[in-house]
C-alpha cells in the first residue's frame, strides 16, 4: 500500500488516508451561511475519495471575513447548512474538517472576480459596504487600503470568545478538524510578522511577544475542543521578504503549539506585502513542512503545488510531512484522490473501481472491461 493512502489516526478520528483538501474560499456564502453549491463543491471530494476535507476559511465575526461572501460561523443560524455539508462529507467517509479564520487587516475586500481590492466608499454595492479592520499594528496593507486599527487589549478578548464560540459551533455541526487560520497575512499572521507587527508593548518585537497573542487564540482552542478530535494550525511557515517571519521562528512557534496541544502544522508562507524572496515552484513548501516535523518534532502537512499522486505520495514516504493537501488541482481534477490511487498502483488491476461510490464503481468496472474488449478487437 503506498503511504498516501494508508489510513491514519489522530487522536481518536480515524481518517482513511493522508490526502486533504486544502480550505479554499469560494465568495459564494449568503451572510455567512453556505449554500448548496458548498455542499456539491465540498461533497464531491468526499465521493471521489479524500481523505480530509476542509470547510473554507471561515469568518469568526463579519469584521473577520475577506469579503462579503465568505463563510461564517458567529451566528447559529449559520450552523444548519454545515450540518447538511459535514454530515454528506462523512456518510462518503471522508473526516470533516473547518478552518476558523479572522482576515485581519486583509478584510472588507471584493470577491476576487468583482475587483479583489478593498471596498471603498464609492465603489461599494447596495448592502455590501466596507468596515473596520484590525490588526497588529495601524499599518496598511498597501497603498489605498484601509488603515487597520490597531488591536487593544478588549479587542484581543473579543477574538479570542470569537474563536471559542465559532469553534463551539463547529463542534455542534459536527466537524472533527478545525484549523486555526494563522497564515497568508491575515489577523493572527500580522502578529508573528515583524513587517506587520510593529508593536512596542508586549505583543510586539522579540519572538516571544509577536507569539504571545495567536498563542493565546491557540490555547483557548485547544483547551475547548474535544480532547479526541485534532486542531490543526495553519501557518506561514516564512513570511518570504527581507527582514520577515523565518523558519527558524516559524520551528520556535511551532514547539509552543505542540506544548499547547496542536496536533498538525499545515504549513504554507506568504502573505505580507513586500518584494518575495520565496519563488513558486513544484512542491516549493515542502521543505517547511520537512524541516518544522523534525526540528519542533509535531506532524505536518504540505501545500502548495503539488499535482501529481507520486509527487504527493513521496512527500509522506520520504517523512517530510504526514499530510498533503491540494488545492487548485483538486478543483481542476475533483476526482484527483481516486485517479491517484490508481496512478500508485493501489487499486486492483482487474477492478480499480472498488473504492469508488457503488454507484460509480458498477458502471466504471463495465466501462473498462467494454474498451479493454474493444481495445483488443481494435489491436488484432
Ligand atoms: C480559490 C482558492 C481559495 C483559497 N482559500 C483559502 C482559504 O480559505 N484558507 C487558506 O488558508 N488558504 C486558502 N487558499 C490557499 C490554498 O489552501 C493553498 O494553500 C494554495 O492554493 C496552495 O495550494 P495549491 O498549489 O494546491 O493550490 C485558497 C486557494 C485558492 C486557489
Amino acid at each position: 500500500m503506498s503511504k498516501l493512502f494508508e489510513p491514519v489516526k489522530l487522536r481518536d478520528i480515524q481518517i482513511r488516508n493522508r490526502t486533504v483538501v486544502s480550505p479554499m474560499c469560494m465568495y459564494s456564502a449568503k451572510d455567512g451561511s453556505l449554500t448548496d453549491f458548498h455542499l456539491v463543491h465540498l461533497g464531491r471530494f468526499a465521493l471521489a475519495g479524500a481523505g480530509l476535507v476542509f470547510v473554507e476559511a471561515t469568518g469568526v465575526s463579519p469584521e473577520g471575513r475577506i469579503t462579503h461572501g465568505d463563510s461564517g460561523l458567529w451566528s447559529d443560524v449559520q450552523i444548519e447548512p454545515l450540518k447538511k455539508i459535514a454530515a454528506f462529507l462523512k456518510a462518503q467517509g471522508a473526516t470533516a474538517g473547518i478552518q476558523l479564520a479572522h482576515a485581519g487587516r486583509k478584510a472588507s475586500c471584493h470577491r476576487p472576480w468583482e475587483g479583489d481590492g478593498p471596498i471603498l466608499e464609492k465603489d461599494q454595492k447596495p448592502g455590501e459596504g466596507p468596515w473596520q479592520t484590525y490588526s497588529a499594528s495601524a499599518i496598511a496593507w498597501a497603498a489605498g487600503w484601509p488603515t487597520p486599527k490597531e488591536m487593544d487589549e478588549k479587542d484581543m478578548e473579543k477574538v479570542r470568545s470569537d474563536f471559542l464560540a465559532a469553534a463551539k459551533r463547529a463542534l455542534t455541526v459536527g466537524f472533527d478538524v478545525i484549523e486555526m487560520h494563522n497564515a497568508h497575512g491575515y489577523l493572527l499572521q500580522s502578529f508573528l510578522s515583524p513587517i506587520a507587527n510593529q508593536r512596542k508593548d508586549q505583543y510586539g518585537g522579540s519572538l516571544e511577544n509577536r507569539m504571545r497573542f495567536p498563542l493565546s487564540v491557540a490555547k483557548v482552542l485547544r483547551d475547548f475542543w474535544p480532547q479526541y478530535k485534532p486542531m490543526f494550525v495553519r501557518i506561514s511557515s516564512v513570511d518570504g521578504i527581507e527582514g520577515g517571519f523565518t523558519i527558524e521562528e516559524a520551528v520556535v512557534y511551532a514547539k509552543e503549539l505542540k506544548k499547547l496541544g496542536v496536533d498538525v502544522i499545515d504549513c504554507s508562507s506568504g502573505g505580507q506585502p513586500g518584494k518575495m524572496t520565496l519563488r513558486a515552484a513544484l512542491g516549493y513548501q515542502v521543505p517547511f513542512a520537512r524541516q518544522i516535523k523534525h526540528d519542533a518534532d509535531i506532524q505536518t502537512m504540505a501545500v502548495g503545488m503539488i499535482v501529481d499522486a507520486h509527487q504527493a505520495n513521496e512527500i509522506v514516504a520520504d517523512g517530510s510531512a504526514d499530510f498533503v493537501a491540494l488545492a487548485r488541482e483538486a478543483l481542476n481534477d475533483p476526482h484527483w484522490f481516486f485517479h491517484a490511487e490508481q496512478e500508485l498502483g493501489q487499486a486492483p488491476e482487474d477492478n480499480p473501481f472498488t473504492e469508488w461510490p457503488i454507484q460509480y464503481g458498477h458502471w466504471l468496472s463495465k466501462r473498462k472491461h467494454t474498451l479493454d474488449r474493444l481495445n483488443a478487437a481494435t489491436v488484432k
